[in-house]
């Protein structure tokens, strides 16, 4: 597929099954995210692959730190978090390396990290696999970077969920370019 078709046509799969991408897909996909814009050469990502058994203690940890931030979580927003990871079988997690910068601030470091994330969402659908960018309130709770390993300075921007996509994905929007497009003339 080429870069433009895959740019065009990027859908949001939100039901994955087996097969996710393997060593071959996942070798292009993260020279994918490699290639993100980088203000001063910072390298400020991180991508940390779950998949397997590992799915489940990842939603075991989810559900703690969402109990921690609040101990009158519903049963049903727990088994939810608990559940989360196993909607695909491979889960990419995107955080932002924030480090010390004269000239880059956080947020170009912030949006370094989101490009990557968006480069592993169109390396995958152009290799034929299906990608959803997830993330919900317990990406921002206090606790989620112990519970992943991540240092204090890390902030993870993406859940990205891959795999085969099953049933009929959503039509494409079709936006009108002029609503969000205009001529800047000072
Ligand atoms: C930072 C970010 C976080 C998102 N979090 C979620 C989420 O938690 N749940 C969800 O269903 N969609 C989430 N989305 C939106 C989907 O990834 C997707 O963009 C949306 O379903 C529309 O599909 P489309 O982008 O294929 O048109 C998020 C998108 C971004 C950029």
């Amino acid at each position: 597929m080429d870069a433009l078709t895959a740019l065009h046509t990027r859908n949001s799969a939100p039901s994955l099954v087996e097969p996710a991408p393997g060593p071959e897909a996942r070798d292009a996909i993260f020279t994918a995210a490699l290639r993100a814009p980088d203000h001063g050469r910072l390298r400020p990502w991180r991508f940390l692959i779950v998949e397997g058994e590992a799915r489940g203690r990842l939603g075991e940890r989810l559900a703690a730190v969402a109990a921690e931030a609040n101990p009158g979580i519903s049963e049903q927003e727990s088994v939810k978090l608990r559940n989360a990871p196993m909607r695909a079988p491979l889960l990419v997690i995107v955080a932002a390396r924030l480090q010390e910068s004269p000239k880059v601030p956080e947020i170009e470091q912030m949006l370094s990290a989101g490009c990557a994330a968006h480069a592993v969402l169109i390396a995958s659908h152009a290799l034929g696999f299906g990608a959803i960018w997830r993330t919900g309130p317990v990406t921002y709770l206090p606790g989620l970077n112990s519970a992943l390993g991540l240092e204090e300075s890390e902030r993870v921007v993406a859940f990205l969920y891959l795999g085969s996509i099953v049933g009929e994905l959503k039509p494409l929007p079709q936006h009108a370019h002029g609503d969000f497009v205009s001529s800047w003339e000072g």
